[in-house]
C-alpha cells in the first residue's frame, strides 16, 4: 500500500486533515484503532473558536454546523454569588463562539470521506511508524486479520495524548513540559433545556462548577472533583445537588433532567517540543494539553491541521519545504498562548486546598479585576475567542 500522507488517528484532528488535504488533491489514508461507533458516541469538547468554526464551513465540512451550531457572544463567570457577563462580541471587535459538539464534527467528517469513497479504515491493530528519519516513512497495521505496511511520504501523528506516534520519536529529541493539577471534572449531559443562555463558570467555595450545553434540549455540567473520584459514589442526585450548591444564585435554580452520560476528566497541561521528527508531524493532543477550563483543546488541534495542510501542500506544489520546516514553530506559538491561558483559567476558578486562603483571596482579586476592568476583560475574551496572529 501507498499514499501522500499517513495519517494515524480518526479524532478531529486526522480527520480535518484528510479533509484538507483531499480538497487539495493530496492523497491520505487514515488509520483508527478504535471503532466508528465509539469514535461517534465519545463524548469531548463543544466549544469552537469563530475562526475554527469558518475553517469547517468553508472547507465544506460545516453544512450540519452552519445550521445547528449555536452562536454565543458572551459567557458569564460567577463568584460571590454574583454573575457577570464577559461580552465576547463586543470586546473582541465581533467575534464570537459556536457551540457545537466534538462529536458532531467527527461524525461530519467520517460521514463526507465515507461517501467520497476515500480511504478511512477503522479497528487497526498494532500500528507503528517506521523509518521517519528517511524519504519513505511507513506505517505497519494489521486490519480484519491481515498484516499491512503503508508507504507513505509523510506520517501526521494524530493519535491523541495516548497514541504511538510520539512514544516513536528516539529518546532525547523530544523536550516535554507539563503540570499536573491536584483536581478532575466530573461531567455531565442532562436531557434538560440548558437553564442559563450562555456558558457560566462558577468559582465557589465547595469548587468550580460550569454550565454549558450541547443543544437546546441538551446541558453539559461539571463539577471540580478530586482527581481520584469514584464515580460509583456520584449517584445523579447527588451530582444534581452539588450542581445546584455550586451554580445556584437568589432567585435562580438549576433546571433538571435525566443523565444520559457521566464521566470523569483528569487535569493536565502537556507540551512535547518540537512536534515533528524527520517525515513525522504531530498534531493536536498527541503533541499538546491543556486543561478543558480554556475550551482550547480541541480548537489547537484544528488550528495545527490547518497549519500543517497549508505546509503540505505548498510542499507537493513547489517543491519548498520552508512551511514544513516552521510547522512547530508556527504551532507551538499558539500552542503555548492556550496553554497559559488555560492554566491561567484552571487556576482562577478551582478551589486548591493550600491550607489557607492566600489563593482564594488573590482568586477572588483577580475575578473582581476580570468582570471591571475593560483591559483585563478584553484580554479574557481575545483568548477566549481565539487569537488571529501569533
Ligand atoms: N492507532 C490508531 N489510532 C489511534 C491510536 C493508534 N495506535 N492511538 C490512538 N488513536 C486514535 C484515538 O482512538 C482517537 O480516535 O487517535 C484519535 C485521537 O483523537 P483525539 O484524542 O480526539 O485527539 P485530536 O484529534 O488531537 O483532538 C483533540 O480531543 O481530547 C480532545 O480536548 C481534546 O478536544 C481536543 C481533541
Ligand atoms: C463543554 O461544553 O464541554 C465545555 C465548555 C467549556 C469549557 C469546557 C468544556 O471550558
Amino acid at each position: 500500500m501507498r499514499t501522500q500522507v499517513g495519517i494515524v488517528g480518526a479524532g478531529p484532528a486526522g480527520l480535518t486533515l484528510a479533509h484538507l488535504l483531499q480538497r487539495e488533491g493530496i492523497e491520505s489514508v487514515v488509520l483508527e484503532d478504535r471503532s466508528r461507533e465509539y469514535v461517534e458516541q465519545r463524548l469531548r469538547a463543544g466549544v469552537l473558536e469563530q475562526a475554527i468554526a469558518d475553517l469547517l464551513v468553508e472547507s465544506g465540512a460545516g453544512e450540519r454546523l452552519r445550521g445547528e451550531g449555536i452562536v454565543h457572544e458572551g459567557i458569564e463567570l460567577q463568584f460571590d454569588r454574583e454573575r457577570h457577563r464577559i461580552p465576547l462580541r463586543d470586546l473582541t471587535g465581533g467575534r464570537s463562539i459556536v457551540i457545537y459538539g466534538q462529536t458532531e464534527i467527527v461524525k461530519d467528517l467520517i460521514r463526507l470521506r465515507l461517501a467520497a469513497g476515500l480511504p478511512l479504515l477503522f479497528e487497526v491493530g498494532d500500528v507503528s511508524v517506521d523509518d521517519l528519519e528517511s524519504e519513505r516513512p511507513s506505517i505497519r497495521f494489521a486490519h480484519e486479520g491481515a498484516e499491512h505496511v503503508l508507504e507513505c511520504d509523510v506520517v501526521a501523528g494524530c493519535d491523541g495524548y495516548h497514541g504511538v506516534c510520539r512514544p516513536s520519536i528516539p529518546a532525547g529529541v523530544l523536550s516535554e513540559f507539563s503540570r499536573d493539577y491536584p483536581f478532575g471534572w466530573l461531567g455531565i449531559l442532562a436531557e434538560v433545556a440548558p437553564s442559563n443562555d450562555e456558558l457560566v463558570y462558577a468559582h465557589h467555595e465547595r469548587g468550580f462548577a460550569l454550565l454549558s450545553l450541547r443543544s437546546p434540549e441538551l446541558s453539559r455540567l461539571y463539577i471540580q472533583c478530586r482527581p481520584d473520584e469514584d464515580l460509583a459514589e456520584w449517584h445523579d442526585d447527588r451530582i444534581w445537588e452539588e450542581l445546584q450548591l455550586r451554580l445556584g444564585l437568589d432567585g435562580w435554580t438549576l433546571a433538571e433532567g435525566l443523565i444520559l452520560e457521566k464521566g470523569i476528566t483528569g487535569m493536565r497541561s502537556y507540551v512535547a517540543e518540537p512536534m515533528r521528527f524527520g517525515r513525522l508531524f504531530l498534531a493536536g493532543d498527541a503533541a499538546h494539553i491543556v486543561p478543558p477550563t480554556g475550551a482550547k483543546g480541541l480548537n489547537l488541534a484544528l488550528h495545527d491541521v490547518r497549519l500543517l495542510a497549508e505546509a503540505l501542500v505548498s510542499w507537493y506544489r513547489t517543491g519548498s519545504s520552508e512551511l514544513l520546516d516552521g510547522y512547530s514553530d508556527a504551532c507551538l506559538r499558539r500552542v503555548w498562548r492556550a496553554e497559559h491561558f488555560s492554566w491561567w483559567m484552571t487556576s482562577m476558578l478551582h478551589r486548591f486546598d493550600s491550607g489557607d486562603d492566600f489563593d482564594l483571596r488573590l482568586q477572588l482579586s483577580q475575578l473582581r479585576y476580570v468582570t471591571t476592568s475593560s483591559a483585563a476583560s478584553t484580554s479574557l475574551a481575545e483568548n477566549y475567542v481565539g487569537i488571529d496572529r501569533i
